[in-house]
């Protein structure tokens, strides 16, 4: 233990349970206890109690119980040395003397963020100043307001050599401290004045896992510039791997008993966590530019037991999913896995809320992919399919990937899910019949089959829900796969998730009732996006004039093909036109024996 019992003796008798606790929870006093709404559920009666005397606080609701370092611990997610640094310095206390090197470089560290402090301010000021005109008209143009700029402690360093610079040194900084901060480049050869490192860009403040101002992440406004994103290099106080772009904020979120996500959120940029939290998702991080770190993977799950890593969903950013598979594996452990929400048409989050709104981010998180089946798609994608020593290939990759896995239980689940996916997939015979291939949620072994086969998803999805759209008493007749779908575009489940919780209130569907629940469920883009292709989902549904039993059975059709398969079944495809043609034709009779048929063949 650092700490001497000593030390911890008198911290405890310094600090009061009730008022540190007191400053999260509301506290009424109750007899010799103070009684609140426990902080760790969403419980009406408050059944969460500190006690000043014994020192300590016990959550009847959750069952946490512990003292004032493990609270802080919880709630505020600091370590151990940490929690004990705040208590002590809030009471006064000196932290016991580690050793004086460390001492020193402690004192420094100070010294830097009081210093990078001051820079906050340089910048924030700046933004609002005469030369921050251009920087405000930038964020304005993605998005941001001058409320957002102070909530996100957004700034602007000036397009000058020493502005920074002078400032700070007028404030009474040396460049040596300036230097050592990062904030100031000296030349090698020391032949002229160092200068401001961050010019003409919008400065994102980076904050440590307590909250302490360390980096800055800068961002160029002109188009051509050399770096798109300039960061703080790494310096005493700054470590990078370590770090996660609005963590403090982010886990506070998290540990929320309102917010009912099982970790956080990370994206790949600052706007994008910016953009995240302004619309609702306050539980987002960034890592800084670079692939996730074990430093970064721990502080994710010290968060939440399931963060969800957003990718875009195009080459490098399967790359970059990939990768972080490959730092997760030997971490697994029950209660602290991952998933992957892939974005759709090269989009990052900032991009899909501010074109496409809340609800399409949400389903794109529904929809997220456990680690298991990312990692299947590694494997799958990583060669071609197409002989016997492919296939081999595969499993070998499947072997290779199961031993990176530490956690024994894990590792045996892992790999009994893989194998039967193995099984299931490449059609090799198992209890007395062929395995039934499961339905593949997007990329196939073959990325352009795959790309094909989900556009191909895509508007089956669309049509399905478009023809409910077009025909709501088809709702009334539609068989249970309504519910077995596992809807790949953005919106899609909210919207039939809002379509059925309208029809459960009303007996006789109404279109224009339909449509205006739509829209008080704020999900009017999708609906317009769906209503945009009315005329083929139209077509595609035997016509205007079709009756509706024969909607119905294309609609059937249309719902085997997806639940059926991602890739192009020809049998499946076949019959699907073959039902089409018996109705073209009024042939009832060819149609029923299709539809018995196909039913038959989805149940063996
Ligand atoms: P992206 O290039 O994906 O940009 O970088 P973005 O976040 O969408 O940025 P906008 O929307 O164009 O403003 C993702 C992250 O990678 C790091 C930054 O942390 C950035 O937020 N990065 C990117 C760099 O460090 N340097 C770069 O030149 C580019
Ligand atoms: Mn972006």
């Amino acid at each position: 233990m650092r700490f001497g019992e000593n030390f911890m003796d008198e911290l405890k008798t310094r600090v009061r349970p009730s008022d540190v606790i007191g400053r999260h929870v509301k506290l009424k006093r109750q007899g010799r206890e103070f009684a609140g709404l426990s902080p760790f559920t969403n419980e009406k009666t408050p059944s969460f109690f500190v006690n000043d005397d014994k020192g300590f606080y016990h959550c009847f609701s959750s069952g946490k119980h512990g003292d004032v370092i493990s609270f802080l611990m919880e709630v505020e997610g600091l370590s151990f040395p940490e929690a004990v640094e705040k208590l002590a310095s809030e009471a006064g206390m000196e932290m016991p003397k580690v050793d004086p090197d460390a001492e020193r470089r402690a004192a420094r560290n100070k010294v830097a963020i009081n210093w990078m402090d001051a820079a906050h301010t340089f910048f924030m000021k700046s933004l609002r100043r005469d030369v921050g005109s251009e920087a405000r008209d930038y964020l304005k143009s993605r998005g941001l307001t001058g409320e957002d700029a102070q909530r996100f402690g957004i700034g602007f360093a000036p397009d000058s050599f020493d502005a920074l610079r002078d400032e700070l040194v007028q404030q009474g900084a040396s460049h040596n401290v300036l230097i050592e901060a990062g904030l100031i480049i000296e030349p090698d050869d020391k032949s002229r004045e160092p200068w401001d490192r961050f010019r003409n860009r919008i400065m994102f403040p980076i904050h440590d896992t307590r909250g302490r101002l360390v980096a800055f992440g800068g961002r160029a406004m002109e188009r051509d510039a050399k770096a798109k994103y300039l960061n703080s290099p790494e310096t005493n106080i700054f470590h990078k791997g370590r770090i996660l772009y609005r963590y403090p904020e982010a886990r506070r979120s998290l540990s929320d008993p309102k917010n009912p996500s099982r970790g956080l959120i990370v994206a790949e940029g600052y706007m994008d966590v910016i953009a995240l939290a302004k619309y609702g998702f306050e539980h987002a991080v960034a890592p800084l530019g670079t692939a996730l770190t074990e430093d970064q993977l721990d502080l994710l799950w010290r968060a939440g037991p399931e963060p969800i890593l957003c990718f875009d969903g195009d080459k490098a950013g399967l790359r970059a999913a990939f990768r972080s598979i490959e730092r997760a594996l030997p971490m697994l452990r029950p209660s602290q896995s991952l998933r992957f929400a892939i974005l759709p048409n090269g989009q990052d989050p900032d991009d899909l809320l501010r074109s496409d709104g809340r609800a399409a981010m949400t389903s794109v998180l529904e929809r997220a992919m456990p680690l298991v089946d990312m990692l299947w798609q590694r494997e799958v994608q990583a060669a071609p399919l197409n002989t016997p020593e492919d296939k081999a290939g595969l499993k070998d990759r499947i072997y290779a990937a199961l031993r990176e896995i530490n956690h024994d239980s894990v590792r045996d689940l892992y790999k009994t899910r893989l194998l039967e996916r193995f099984y299931a997939e490449f059609g090799y015979k198992s209890r007395g019949g062929f395995a039934r291939r499961k339905p593949q949620k997007f990329l196939s072994s073959d990325q352009k089959g795959a790309m094909n086969a989900s556009a191909i998803m895509a508007t089956r999805e669309q049509r399905l829900l478009g023809a409910i759209l077009e025909w709501p008493e088809l709702l009334d007749h539609v068989d249970d796969s309504l519910f077995a779908f596992n809807f790949t575009q953005p919106g899609l489940s909210t919207l039939l998730t809002a379509i059925l919780s309208y029809q459960r209130t009303t007996n006789k569907v109404e279109k224009s009732e339909l449509y205006s629940h739509i829209e008080r469920e704020g999900l009017g883009v999708t609906l317009k996006s769906l209503k945009k292709d009315r005329r083929l989902t139209m077509a595609a549904m035997g016509g205007s004039d079709a009756n509706l039993e024969n909607r119905l059975a294309l609609w059937n059709a249309e719902a085997e093909a997806l639940l059926g398969n991602v890739q192009v079944d020809d049998a499946r495809e076949d019959a699907r036109s073959r039902m089409a043609d018996s109705i073209r034709e009024d042939n009832a009779e060819g149609l029923k024996k299709l539809m018995r048929a196909s039913r038959r063949k989805r149940q063996s």
